[in-house]
């Protein structure tokens, strides 16, 4: 038995083992209970009692021997496999970073425009984006052959009566007016309409923000105060801005606001077609038949309106030069806007 011992001491220390197939087998031979080592320790059974000692100090060193070696073999092998990179996971590793979406520019516009108001008190409002004739034209005063009702603007979704989808959001301010009393200050941002050719100018489905204020004595001064106000907290304090003569069905006076070419300075460019000004919305006095059409006296009350597209403002302010953008979802477009800090 001594022999065998001696012998097996001697196969484990000469036993070379390069890889995890070859551990297995040294694993096996030398260390697991139905290898060598079983049988060995049958055989101690049968050892005389006076060299029971001797025997079990020679087994112990074989068994001490086969599992440092194992060991060793485990360590060794392992930091093998790290250098190869095989196998190894790092769990140390900071996780990899999932990517992030962003807020679309429309809607961080949207908010900008929203913020911006609030803080002289307007709420917002919102209402259907399917309108019935009665909100989206009449109570605005549009007369029976207005342009703006046929085929060429609207997508009527029934006729008769006529039900279409809303080409502005006045009439959400419409129905603010038929269900609050005045003082109204109120914003309504939203989704509207036109079926217009899609073109990098202009697109049949866009976003609006329109603002309207009634109250007693309320002024074209106001109007013009809160468009100064709001130029200025969006397009920066050197803004210039005009007022030109227009005419919209439900506001009278009515009026376009241009401000001053933010990119060129007023010298002349391509954003402003070489004017020095750029146009940013519609506005003005809320027209007294509007008023009565909503249940509000004009003997005792006024009120102005405003309307801008959130597409045009944020092409101006960033210098986009085609609407379809905004809906085409080109992530390499979006991913430009993850920053802004408006
Ligand atoms: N509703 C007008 C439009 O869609 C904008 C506007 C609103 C103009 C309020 C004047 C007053 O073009």
């Amino acid at each position: 038995m001594r022999d065998q011992i001696s012998k097996l001491i001697k196969e484990i220390k000469e036993t070379a083992v390069t890889g995890q197939e070859e551990l297995e087998k040294y694993r096996l031979r030398f260390i697991s209970r139905k290898g060598v080592m079983n049988t060995l320790f049958e055989e101690m059974k049968k050892v005389p009692n006076e060299k029971k000692k001797e025997m079990g100090q020679m087994l112990n060193e074989l068994k001490q021997t086969a599992q440092e070696k194992f060991k060793t073999l485990i360590v060794s092998l392992e930091v093998e496999k790290k250098d190869t990179g095989a196998d190894f996971m790092d769990l140390t590793l900071p996780p990899s970073s999932s990517e992030l979406g962003s807020i679309h520019p429309i809607t961080q516009t949207r908010n900008r425009i929203v913020s911006i108001f609030e803080k002289i008190g307007f709420n917002v409002s919102e209402g259907p984006e399917i309108e019935d004739d009665w909100h989206n034209f009449s109570a605005l005063n549009f007369p029976p052959n207005h342009p703006a009702r046929e085929m060429q603007d609207t997508f009527f979704v029934e006729k008769d009566p006529d039900i279409a989808l809303r080409t502005h959001t006045s009439s959400v301010q419409v129905r603010v007016m038929e269900n609050q009393k005045p003082p109204i200050r109120t914003l309504s941002p939203g989704r509207v309409f036109r079926n217009e050719a899609i073109s990098a100018r202009s697109h049949c489905i866009f976003h609006q923000v329109e603002g309207l204020y009634v109250n007693e004595n309320v002024s074209f001064a106001d109007l013009k105060q809160t468009i100064y106000y709001f130029v200025t907290e969006m397009f920066g304090k050197n803004t210039e801005v005009r007022f030109r003569p227009s005419y919209f069905p439900f506001t009278e006076p009515s009026a376009e606001v241009d401000i001053s070419c933010f990119i060129c300075g007023g010298e002349g460019c391509n954003i402003c077609k070489h004017s020095g000004w750029v146009e940013i919305m519609g506005c003005g006095m809320v027209d007294p038949n509007v008023l009565t059409n909503c249940g509000i006296d004009p003997e005792k009350y006024t009120g102005f309106a405003f309307g801008m597209g959130i597409e045009r403002i944020t092409m101006l302010k960033y210098q986009i030069s085609d609407i379809r953008l905004f809906t085409e979802n080109d992530i390499r477009f979006l991913k430009q806007f993850q920053r802004l800090n408006y």
